[in-house]
């Protein structure tokens, strides 16, 4: 089996799998970041999304050959930033229910976030009505 180079959490990971294994499998299981849920695997819900060189992506649908060198943030290493803005208005909202759905919550507002321009109020609602929540958290987020 080939050997994959990753950049996950700014950190170099050398990993060895089949072609075509999902960056999801690759993170879950050989890295045990298991913080990125598995849901559809179908690039549906959005419960796996990562950030990729700062956009949100997801990882059930993005084979780990193609991710060659671009960095990829897992909410565990976003998560490293307990100060962030976004984590602190989670937790003064009280948003999170079951949590399952919340890494690619978190994770899709970061990718608004990062954008130069100002996220409109439809874009940021269309952004995470496609993050599907059981719990239905929409209100508070
Ligand atoms: S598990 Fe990837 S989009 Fe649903
Ligand atoms: S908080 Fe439970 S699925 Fe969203």
């Amino acid at each position: 089996m080939p050997e994959y180079k990753l950049n996950i959490n700014g950190k170099e990971e050398r990993v060895v799998v089949e072609a075509g294994t999902p960056l999801l499998w690759v993170l879950r299981d050989e890295l045990g970041l298991t913080g990125t849920k598995y849901a559809c695997g179908k690039g549906l819900c959005g419960s796996c999304t990562v950030l990729i060189d700062g956009e949100s992506d997801r990882s059930c649908s993005i084979p780990v050959e193609t991710v060659g060198n671009r960095k990829i943030t897992t909410i565990e290493g976003f998560a490293g930033d307990k100060n962030h803005p976004i984590f602190k208005k989670w937790i003064e909202h009280e948003v999170s229910q079951c949590g399952y759905c919340q890494p690619g919550q978190i994770l899709t507002v970061a990718s608004l976030l990062n954008r130069p321009e100002k996220p409109s109020y439809t874009e940021m609602e269309t952004a995470l009505t496609g993050v599907l929540c059981r719990c239905g958290t929409y209100p508070r987020i």
